[in-house]
């Protein structure tokens, strides 16, 4: 397939300029398993498994055949006031992987609508409790939870908020995880817990009985992997079940088997109020998304006592999509027939230490990671990002896509990648980087 005029898409977080004006920009035309094929017919091994959102390996025809078989009985019905079969369902089978208690899904279609509808539901909460002053928000720096105003507003990234005003009042950040002393640990840094005392702090200066919830990606990943501390996470949980405080994980890249769980929330054995998962839901065939909800806020909101009539004023004609939910289903079938999990587990060492290899490197400055996931800090050049663009560009003439965020690589891949394609997906990684020059 060649494609020809690339005017009128305007692509999103992407240089649209530069992409458009390059001799060369990169196009994919095809995937199977843990590749792309680009539009040369080059074999690209995909080092982020989409942007660690396809756990199964791209292009399932289990997940197509589920979809067309869908779409050709139902293709859709609004979810305000009716139901269908296969979003009942999955809901159901959502509740049996979930962590204990979080038995309610409320479906979205993406991880940014999944940060949003948490928030409100949190809001709604302690509305109905008759806490309405619990309206605050605690995060963390360097935290991603999407690009919608309640996202944004949450996240930690300074050129994602830049253009956009001041966000939404009340919301406050914690420090992130990353620290200089536990630079080149493998797995979880035992320095640092302490950091979960920022909550105690705001917990003081604002009142902990005007916070509505606290947010965190367990494992934070668009910035780098950072991996929570021993005992970080269990600290917000004590300090947020000590002051009434909802505990929100984002779990939409750390869901699915993506840290050898089910999900990163039993990896590290806490269990939060509510879960925000997308991604490796669908293995992102189809959008979709959703908050998964502890019976304890899901009883208050639907308590007829309290309220007669619609419960939550929320929801999107596209929440629950029946052909979404085919493609869910679909893929919880294949993590238990593949025992995907287990095989992320089996993984884990493989990958690793193939990266944490890569710190005899100059350049390198940092390498992080859990599961199925690492990040590699790279040394800067004179601009940020100027390095990360470079290195992008030479490790997809080498044949492996990443994701790069700023100087720092982050490598997910597909749970499925043979180890034999982890290291050879290493090992040219490492061939581009020891070319780079440091100053
Ligand atoms: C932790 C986290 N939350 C939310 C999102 C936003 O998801 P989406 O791009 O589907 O809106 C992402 C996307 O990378 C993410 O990593």
């Amino acid at each position: 397939m060649k494609v020809g005029n690339l005017d009128n898409w305007w692509m999103p977080f992407t240089a649209n300029s530069a992409f458009k004006a390059s001799p060369s920009p990169r196009m994919v035309v095809r995937s199977s398993g843990v590749h792309y094929y680009s539009e040369d017919g080059r074999e690209i091994v995909d080092a982020m498994g989409g942007l660690m959102s396809t756990p199964c390996g791209h292009s399932r025809p289990e997940i197509a055949a589920a979809v067309a078989k869908q779409l050709g009985e139902l293709a859709f019905v609004v979810p305000f006031n009716v139901g269908h079969p296969a979003a009942f369902e999955l809901a159901e089978r959502l509740a049996t992987i979930a962590p204990a208690g979080l038995k309610y899904s409320f479906f979205v279609n993406s991880g940014s609508e999944a940060a949003d509808s948490a928030m409100k539901i949190a809001l709604a909460y302690h509305h109905k409790r008759g806490e309405s002053n619990r309206t605050r928000f605690v995060s963390r720096e360097r935290a991603y939870h999407g690009v919608n105003f309640g996202g944004m507003a949450i996240g930690g990234i300074q050129p994602n908020r830049d253009a956009y005003g001041i966000g939404l009042p009340g919301v406050v950040h914690m420090r992130h995880t990353w620290s200089e002393e536990n630079r080149f640990t493998l797995g979880q840094p035992a320095a640092g817990a302490e950091l979960a005392e920022d909550l105690t702090r705001f917990c003081t200066l604002l009142g902990g009985h005007n916070i509505a919830a606290c947010i965190v990606e367990p494992v934070a990943g668009s910035t780098g992997v950072l991996v929570p501390p021993v005992g970080y996470l269990q600290r917000l949980r004590e300090i947020c079940d000590q002051q009434g405080i909802l505990l929100i994980f984002d779990e939409v890249i750390t869901g699915f088997g993506r840290v050898g769980e089910n999900f990163a929330a039993q990896r590290f054995g806490v269990v939060p109020d509510m879960m925000t998962i997308a991604k490796g839901l669908t293995n992102s065939a189809i959008p979709m998304g959703a908050v998964l909800v502890s019976e304890k806020i899901y009883n208050v909101l639907t308590d007829e006592k309290r309220h007669k009539g619609i419960e939550l004023f929320h929801g999107y004609t596209y929440s629950g999509h029946p052909a979404a939910c085919a493609a869910a289903l679909a893929v919880l079938d294949i993590f238990e027939r593949d025992q995907l999990v287990q095989r992320a587990r089996d993984a884990e060492p493989i990958l690793q230490n193939a990266v944490h290899a890569l710190s005899e490197l100059e350049v390198v400055t940092d390498v992080r990671g859990i599961g199925m996931m690492a990040g590699v800090d790279l040394q800067p050049l004179d601009t940020p990002g100027a390095r990360g663009l470079q290195v992008l560009q030479k490790l997809y003439d080498a044949g492996v896509m990443v994701k790069m965020t700023g100087d720092t690589i982050l490598l997910g891949p597909a749970l499925v990648m043979e180890p034999e394609t982890i290291k050879l997906m290493v090992s040219r990684i490492g061939n581009v980087l020891s070319d780079c020059q440091t100053i």
